[in-house]
């Protein structure tokens, strides 16, 4: 089954101004990859161009990283990215669909605005890459595609609400992608990270059980996709404990969910 590598065509990391989409794009250009960086703010991407173009590991290796700013919502513009990507660098190796986040009014969690906004957020800004993405590797007749999701998404968690529940639809896309798309030589991996330190993470005030750092987080990311496989979890303990917890039956796992969310928001209101 296919593995991407820089000989074979470039890297496009969306999310890529910040937090992990920015550390994986430095990662993979110090591989040796010509990576093209989306996101929206298109000063940050040019500065993370400038960074990897004086990082000596990257420049030694090959690789560099190209900018094309862009809403990932906006189907129109994630397909005019896919056809200058094929026109600039022939072939596109690997795909990291890693766009997410989250929108919430701590005051009303199920209000309709902020809940349709995390789901559309999280889910449109892969689908909208996806197409492009696979016609030109079925073309191809070979790539990789990695969506991120979230260990979030594993199971319904205490106050997970619409994140979550959007992380589990990218986890269940992702598995019938690479179900599907093993027969035209393309590999999809889904990638269900817990807690890094990030932007996305800075704000939350819950305990963050496990929590890594950010550049070990994505070596290890980086490390997944060379390995190949479907699933890449991190970190492991925490992902073995949601998998445990996902297998065994409601009326065992409830009582411990509810616990551990009792746990969380105990020591949540005894932080000063
Ligand atoms: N950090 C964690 O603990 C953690 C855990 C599990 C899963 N994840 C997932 O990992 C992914 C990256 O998260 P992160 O922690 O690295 O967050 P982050 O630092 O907030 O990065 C989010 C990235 O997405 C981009 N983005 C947001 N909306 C966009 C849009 N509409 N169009 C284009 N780009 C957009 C942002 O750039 P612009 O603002 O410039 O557009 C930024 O580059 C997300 O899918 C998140 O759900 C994170």
């Amino acid at each position: 089954m296919y593995r991407a590598s820089p000989k074979d065509g470039a890297a496009w990391v969306t999310g890529a101004s910040s937090g992990i989409g920015r550390q994986v794009a430095i990662e993979l250009a110090r591989a040796g990859y010509t990576v093209i960086a989306t996101a929206r703010r298109h000063d940050e991407l040019e500065l993370l161009s400038a960074e990897v173009a004086a990082d000596e590991v990257a420049v030694a290796h090959g690789g560099r990283v190209l900018t094309e700013p862009g809403d990932t919502r906006d189907e129109a513009r994630m397909a005019a990215i896919v056809a200058a990507i094929v026109a600039e660098c022939g072939g596109l190796a690997l795909a990291f669909l890693n766009v997410g986040g989250h929108f919430s009014d701590p005051a009303a969690p199920y209000a309709a605005g902020p809940a349709w906004a995390t789901i559309e957020l999280n889910v449109r800004s892969v689908t909208a890459c996806l197409d492009p993405v696979v016609a030109h590797m079925r073309g191809r007749g070979r790539g990789q595609i990695v969506i991120n999701a979230s260990l979030a998404g594993l199971i319904g968690l205490p106050g997970g609400t619409f994140y979550g529940a959007s992380k589990a639809a990218l986890i269940h896309l992702a598995e019938s992608l690479a179900l599907t798309l093993s027969r035209d030589g393309i590999r999809v991996q889904v990638l269900t990270p817990g807690f890094i330190e990030t932007p996305l993470t800075a704000g939350i005030t819950m305990p963050m059980p496990f929590l890594m750092q950010l550049e070990p987080a994505t070596r290890r990311i980086v490390k997944g996709f060379e390995r190949g496989g479907f699933a890449i979890a991190l970190p492991i303990r925490l992902a073995m404990i949601l998998k445990l917890l996902r297998i065994l039956p409601y009326w065992l796992t409830f009582p411990l969910l509810r616990l551990a969310g009792r746990a969380a928001e105990r020591a949540e209101t005894r932080k000063p």
